[in-house]
Formats: structure tokens, C-alpha cells, sequence
């Protein structure tokens, strides 16, 4: 089995990202899986060009701080292969059809009240799509946010198949029990995300932690004063549960009959988070203390990754008349 999976890097990697797919990569990765920092997807907004080359970096050193083994697993930067994963877009582009693209739920909220959105945006899922497909991933481990481009990229996979030959592997999603939809402290009706413009309900990987004790503390709850795991009437403690949970690998549900108030629910969950993203931040800022080690980490992901990915590409040209 192969996995596949990216993060942006935004500098904004919060509690979700973390919850939802760093750990679960951490969790369980083999010599034949990849995990790779998308630079490239990065540049779909707005952004700055110093900014952005300082984020892939502290991205890359995140995810080898969450666990995520480089000797194991090949990790490494998406714009290092960007040859290989910008012509298989190409091809891709040349499979999906607009309407396809125009129907992506976070096409539409990304692009919503923009000025001058950029083409990048709109062809965003089929760029993921091709660094799924490249790599001959079969599972996708991600959040729940990111099921609808799952299915885009299988989709694709299967209709070129059909149109061309068994060349691509039709992927799946994977997602977590528990953590694959962290909600915002803030307002638990929505996801957290690195894009909400308030900070207050986003705990990010490397805030400092007194400022997520001060998050957590601040979470919104409800006026119904019991702890009960009930997503419907109470997103907001339900939440907070679910962290605790997945924190501590404790049932949500079970935790919720042991907690008495929310004043100790919101203590233990701060707890259990500070000391849960502790050797994220500490081990991420190490890294970058050591720029050699880094680049040498770097250098060597996009080696293998080039080196793995290649045949496929070779076959995809091939099968399409291009070769
Ligand atoms: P990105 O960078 O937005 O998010 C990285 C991962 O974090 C998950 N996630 C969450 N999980 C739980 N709760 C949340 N509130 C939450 N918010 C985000 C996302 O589901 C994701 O798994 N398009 C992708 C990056 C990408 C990719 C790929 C992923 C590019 N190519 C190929 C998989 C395979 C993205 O923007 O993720």
C-alpha cells in the first residue's frame, strides 16, 4: 500500500492540520509512503515570494517534528518535482472537465469576494489531484475538507483508465475517527481553518503555550451546563471532547460522563494539547536552527520522489500520444 498526502505551508498550520492529518502520517508511515509540503498550491493566492520559500521550509521541518521519519517515509517539497507534477496536471486538465472544477465547494468559498482570482485556484484540485495519481498513491490520508477532492481524484483516475489504459491507481480518502473535523474554539458551527480571518478560535501548532491556554479557555460552549457529547445541541463542548480525545486516545463519549464542568473540560483540554503540540513546536524550531541538515533532508526527498514517480509519468505520455 501506498500513501500519498500535503499540507499547505502557510505558516498558519493549526490544531486541525495537526489532528487530522500530521498525526495520523506520524502515526503509521512505511518506506513506501510520501508525505509532501505543496508549495505550489500555496501560490494559488495572494502571496510573497521570500514569504512563501521561508514557510516550506518551516513546513517541512513541522512535519519531521511531528513524526513523521524522512529515512522511512519519502517527504519532501513539492516545487522540487515541479516538471513532473506540472505536466501530469496538464494531462489531467485535459481529462476533468470545467464544470467539474466549477462545482468544488472550496473553490467557491475560497474564491467568494475575491478580485482577480487566480486561474491557479480554479485548476487547484486537479494540481492534487495529479500529486495523488503521480505517486500511485491507493490511500489518502486527510480531514474530512478534503473528501470532495478525493472523489475528483478518483474520478479522474478511472476515466482516463477508461479512456487510455491501466496506468493510474484509483485512490481512496482516509480519514481519522476522531479529529478528522476539529471545529473553531471560537464558533464551533464552522471548521477551523488557516483562512477564518480571527485567530481567537485557531490554535496553531506553534503558538506559544500560554496563548492556547487562553484559546481554549475562551472557547464558546452553550447555556447547557452538562458535558455531553452531542454534536448537534452542543458543537462547542462536543468539540472540545473530541480534542480531549484525541489527545489522550481516551472515547469522547466516555470522557464525557467522567467530566464535571465545563471549567475542567476546557483545563484538560488545554493541558492535553500544550503538552501534545510541545514537541511539534520544539522539535520544528530545532530544525531551523540547522539550515544544512535541512536542505541535505530536502534534497534527498525530491531525489527519491523523482526517482519513484518517473515510470508512471513516462507511462502517462505514452499512453496519451505524447511519446
Ligand atoms: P491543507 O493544507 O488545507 O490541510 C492539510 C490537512 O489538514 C486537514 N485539515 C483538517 N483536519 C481536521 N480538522 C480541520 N479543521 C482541518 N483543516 C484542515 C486537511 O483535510 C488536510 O488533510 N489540498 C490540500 C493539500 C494537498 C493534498 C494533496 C492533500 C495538496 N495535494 C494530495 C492530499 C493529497 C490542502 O489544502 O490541505
Amino acid at each position: 500500500m501506498t500513501q500519498f498526502s500535503g499540507i499547505q505551508p502557510t505558516g498558519l498550520t493549526h490544531l486541525g492540520n495537526y489532528l487530522g492529518a500530521l498525526r495520523q502520517w506520524a502515526l503509521r508511515h512505511g518506506p513506501d509512503d510520501l508525505f509532501c509540503v505543496v508549495d505550489l498550491h500555496a501560490m494559488t493566492i495572494r502571496h510573497n515570494p521570500n514569504v512563501l520559500r521561508a514557510r516550506a521550509r518551516e513546513q517541512l521541518a513541522m512535519l519531521i517534528a511531528a513524526g513523521v521519519n524522512p529515512d522511512i517515509a519519502c517527504v519532501f517539497t513539492q516545487s522540487d518535482l515541479i516538471e513532473e507534477h506540472g505536466a501530469l496536471t496538464w494531462v489531467l486538465e485535459c481529462v476533468v472537465s470545467y464544470g467539474e472544477l466549477a462545482r468544488m465547494t472550496q473553490f467557491k468559498e475560497k474564491a467568494k469576494g475575491q478580485d482577480g482570482v487566480r486561474a491557479g485556484l480554479f485548476t487547484y484540485p486537479v494540481l492534487m489531484a495529479a500529486d495523488i495519481l503521480l505517486h500511485g498513491a491507493d490511500a489518502v490520508p486527510v480531514g474530512d475538507d478534503q473528501r470532495q477532492h478525493l472523489e475528483l481524484a478518483r474520478t479522474l483516475a478511472k476515466r482516463f483508465n477508461a479512456s487510455y489504459g491501466e496506468v493510474l491507481t484509483v485512490p481512496r480518502a482516509v480519514t481519522p475517527a476522531v479529529g478528522a473535523r476539529v471545529a473553531d474554539l471560537a464558533a464551533p458551527e464552522r471548521k477551523m481553518s488557516k483562512s477564518s480571518g480571527d485567530q481567537s478560535g485557531t490554535v496553531l501548532v506553534m503558538d506559544p503555550p500560554e496563548l492556547v491556554r487562553r484559546k481554549i479557555m475562551r472557547a464558546v460552549t452553550d447555556q447547557i451546563g452538562e458535558v455531553r457529547h452531542d454534536p448537534e445541541h452542543q458543537p462547542g463542548v462536543t468539540n472540545l471532547l473530541d480534542i480531549l480525545g484525541a489527545c489522550t486516545g481516551a472515547d469522547p463519549r466516555l470522557l464525557a460522563g467522567e467530566i464535571r464542568g465545563y471549567a475542567e473540560l476546557k483545563e484538560r483540554t488545554a493541558e492535553a494539547v500544550i503538552e501534545e503540540l510541545r514537541p511539534v513546536r520544539e522539535g520544528t524550531t530545532a530544525l531551523l536552527a540547522d539550515p544544512a541538515e535541512l536542505d541535505q533532508i530536502r534534497a534527498h526527498g525530491a531525489e527519491r520522489a523523482r526517482a519513484r514517480c518517473r515510470h508512471r509519468l513516462d507511462a502517462v505520455l505514452k499512453v496519451t500520444g505524447l511519446r
